[in-house]
């Protein structure tokens, strides 16, 4: 359903505008999002998942615009600094539609999603219990909130982004004991209001079968502290981590397959256990946003290295690389990439796409077969490029960071304009005495 079509001319283009168009006006590297494809994502969610609540994972990639959207769109947002929120609160959203997460919110972070009144804060530590319930207490509100626990499922994916195993800085264990505590310490705060339990397993999971071991573990702990509260907390939310398709090997699950799984365990659960369904939520953010952009680079060099036993690998490196797409270098994440801006009927080499920066591991595709007669100024474009690039995107080698570009009917809009060196420059002080 993307409006991402190859031209006669075997030129991409995105929402009816050639990428050679947007290059041409944008510069490269940019960030091309396919804004019909956001909304269509955003409302499917909505609609597969009818009767939940479905919380937009900022991090992912959040802009005052796409704050807006989300809202439009029936989504709440969930942030996880003061910097989201800020972003999020700019963008229109109203705070009782905000989560805010984070396991080492600082008290100014705190004290704004209350004076904003956000919908609800997940708790991550005993240390932030109190202080909540402290800063509550100052502004005589009761702050809603949750408790993040950890279910011990094994997520299938990078160790750097499974979060409910149990060695890890995440939430409150179920198995140890501590999530009940940590549930007791918030029933046992006036100024605290209780509204649920949370679970994140991790992201970029494919298996809905993790999800579901989580919400059956989550449903027996709702269902103990029930009997225990004598109350049944209103609320519960699954988490985000859909996995999302980023060559054609991934096989990710559709957003109708997924809450049909997740409402049958939910149901089952409530059902086994005497309780009602909570009000239920989850936090996508990758298969959102994810899918939606491509980003786009133009080719420097092209170069033939030969391998051991005199097979040769071409080289191609264009204008961005690991400070515009860290997932590579940092979970090994793979990619696939595309001649974008001319047709070719030269045949298929075995290449790898690097980038500009100043170390081997600078790599955004690993293996690609390109046209063998690519050369420099050709433009190539790297689809699933939305979530976590340019929200990790960084200023490594002094690299200023690419624009994002919303793409609709043909017209173009910034979302985030290029920094420039002098951006740069203008955090560079010299050497100025701290007062
Ligand atoms: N909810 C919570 C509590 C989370 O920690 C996350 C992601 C999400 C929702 C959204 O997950 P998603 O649906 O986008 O997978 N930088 C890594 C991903 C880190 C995810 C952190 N938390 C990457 O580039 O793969």
């Amino acid at each position: 359903s993307a409006t991402v079509e190859r031209g006669p001319d075997g030129v991409l283009a995105v929402g009816g505008l050639p990428v050679t168009d947007i290059a041409a006006r944008c510069g490269t590297p940019v960030y091309v999002l396919d804004e019909v494809d956001f909304h269509q994502r955003a409302r499917g969610f909505v609609e597969a998942f009818a009767g939940w609540d479905v919380y937009y994972a900022g991090k992912s990639f959040l802009t005052t615009a796409v704050a807006g959207w989300a809202v439009a769109d029936g989504l709440f947002v969930d942030c996880s600094t003061g910097g989201e929120l800020t972003v999020a609160l700019r963008g229109g959203v109203p705070g009782e539609r905000i989560g805010l997460h984070g396991n080492n919110k600082s008290e100014a972070e705190i004290a704004m999603a209350l004076d904003a009144g956000v919908g609800r804060i997940i708790v991550d530590s005993f240390d932030e219990i109190r202080r909540i319930g402290r800063l509550a207490a100052d502004r005589d509100v009761r702050a809603r909130v949750m408790v993040r626990v950890t279910t011990g499922v094994e997520a299938h994916t990078h160790e750097y982004i499974a979060t409910a195993h149990e060695d890890q800085k995440f939430g409150f264990s179920i198995a140890s004991g501590q999530a009940k505590e940590a549930l007791r310490a918030c029933e046992a705060d006036p100024h605290l209001d209780l509204i649920g339990i949370h679970s994140h397993i991790g992201s970029q999971i494919f298996e809905t079968y993790g999800f579901e071991v989580a919400a059956r573990r989550i449903m027996m702990l709702h269902a103990e502290v029930a009997r225990e509260f004598d109350r049944e907390l209103p609320e519960m939310d699954l988490g985000g981590g859909f996995g999302i398709a980023y060559t054609s090997l991934d096989q990710p699950e559709t957003p109708e397959r997924l809450a049909a799984a997740l409402r049958a365990i939910v149901e089952e659960q409530a059902h086994d256990l005497s309780v009602q369904v909570p009000r239920m939520s989850i936090e996508p953010g990758r298969a959102i946003v994810g899918p939606t952009t491509m980003a786009l680079y133009r080719v420097g060099t092209v170069k033939q290295v030969v391998l051991d036993g005199g097979a040769t690998r071409t080289y191609i490196s264009v204008d961005g690389g690991m400070s515009d797409n860290i997932r590579p270098a940092l979970y090994g994440a793979e990619y696939s990439a595309t001649l974008a801006g001319r047709a070719s009927s030269a045949g298929a080499v075995l290449s790898r796409i690097v980038g500009k920066h100043c170390e081997g591991g600078d790599i955004l595709v690993r293996d690609e077969f390109m046209p063998a007669d690519i050369a420099p100024g050709d433009l190539v474009a790297v689809p699933g490029s939305g979530a976590y690039s340019r929200a990790m995107a960084s200023n490594y080698n002094m690299v200023p960071r690419p624009p994002v570009v919303a793409v609709r009917d043909g017209v173009l809009h910034t979302l985030v304009r290029r920094e420039t060196i002098d951006d740069l420059l203008a955090l560079d002080l010299g050497y100025d005495p701290v007062p």
